[in-house]
């Protein structure tokens, strides 16, 4: 007989889909961010670029180094050593992948709620899934109801994926449940800036994102306190914002003029609208 695998949920003979909100389906599936040309590489988020050189003409290089240097960022405050690790929203799993590569977990279980990006990652892959003994796997599920068990992950971690998360509480009580007493979890992404009034309306004014629904405007102080909630300790948020948006802007400014809305993510930040934050925690 085979052990039961305490990574893996107990599950019923057909698992149901997790429910794509509109948005996310398009943005994911048939238009495919990853294929636009802002983001060509694989990775889609907007990076952390404090090594690199903002004074000189930046190159795609440079900002897939960024990239990876935002999950190595988020690594760092995991430490996932020989443990087993868990990223939510992994996208096409290059973050997975450098987990692997440079920090040495056991295992890494990639979650996406979007099947066309767990195929991209798969395809992407295809060599360390076929590595012998198995060391990473991707999983179809939402940040809110994971299909894993309880209790089987050392880290848990997310890279630029929590703004579309309609429910943080829903996420935090999942980190919770699956993550081992003593396990770590770290989140970037951003977030409206806290005491501002009406920030829904005043990033969907300035950026299509949050205009269609696709970004969802709420202020890091709610994911904090949905992981107090969820009975995490040392629940800190730093801001990144120093580290992202200026050597982002210097990236869009390559291919979009001044005044268009992806450079407005700028702008919310230079108004004090928008930030981008480190959010970490402990299991007890
Ligand atoms: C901006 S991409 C980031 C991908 C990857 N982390 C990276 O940095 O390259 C956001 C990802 O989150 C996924 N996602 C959106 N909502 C989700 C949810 N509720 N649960 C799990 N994944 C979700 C999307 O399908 C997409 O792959």
């Amino acid at each position: 007989m085979v052990a039961q695998d305490p990574a893996e949920r107990p599950a019923p003979a057909v698992l149901p889909a997790p429910a794509v909100r509109p948005e996310v389906w398009e943005t994911y599936g048939p238009a495919d961010l990853s294929a636009v040309p802002v983001f060509a590489g694989g990775f889609i988020n907007f990076g952390y670029w404090a090594c690199v050189d903002l004074e000189r003409p930046l190159t795609q290089d440079d900002r897939i180094r960024s990239e990876q240097d935002l999950y190595r960022r988020v690594l760092d405050a995991v430490a996932p050593g020989g443990g087993r690790a868990v990223e939510i929203g992994c996208g096409l799993g290059l973050g997975c992948a450098l987990a692997l590569d440079e920090y040495g977990p056991a295992s890494v279980t990639g979650v996406d709620i979007h099947p066309h990006q767990l195929r991209r990652a798969r395809a992407a892959n295809a060599p360390l899934l076929a590595a012998r003994p198995p060391r990473l796997r991707f999983v179809l599920g939402a940040a809110e109801d994971l299909p894993l068990g309880d209790a089987g992950f050392d880290c848990l971690y997310s890279v630029e994926a929590v703004q579309h998360f309609p429910d943080l509480q829903a996420f935090a009580r999942e980190a919770a449940r699956v993550l081992r007493p003593g396990g770590r979890v770290a989140v970037a992404g951003f977030f409206s800036v806290d005491g501002v009034p009406a920030p829904q309306e005043r990033l969907a004014g300035l950026l299509e994102t949050f205009a269609s629904g696709l970004d969802i405007a709420r202020p890091v102080s709610r994911l904090t306190q949905a992981f107090a909630g969820a009975g995490f300790d040392d629940v800190r948020a730093d801001s990144i914002g120093p580290q992202v948006w200026p050597g982002w802007d210097r990236w869009l400014a390559r291919q979009w003029a001044p005044g268009t809305w992806p450079r407005n993510f700028m702008t919310a930040w230079e108004q004090r609208i928008l930030d981008y934050h480190l959010v970490t925690a402990a299991r007890p």
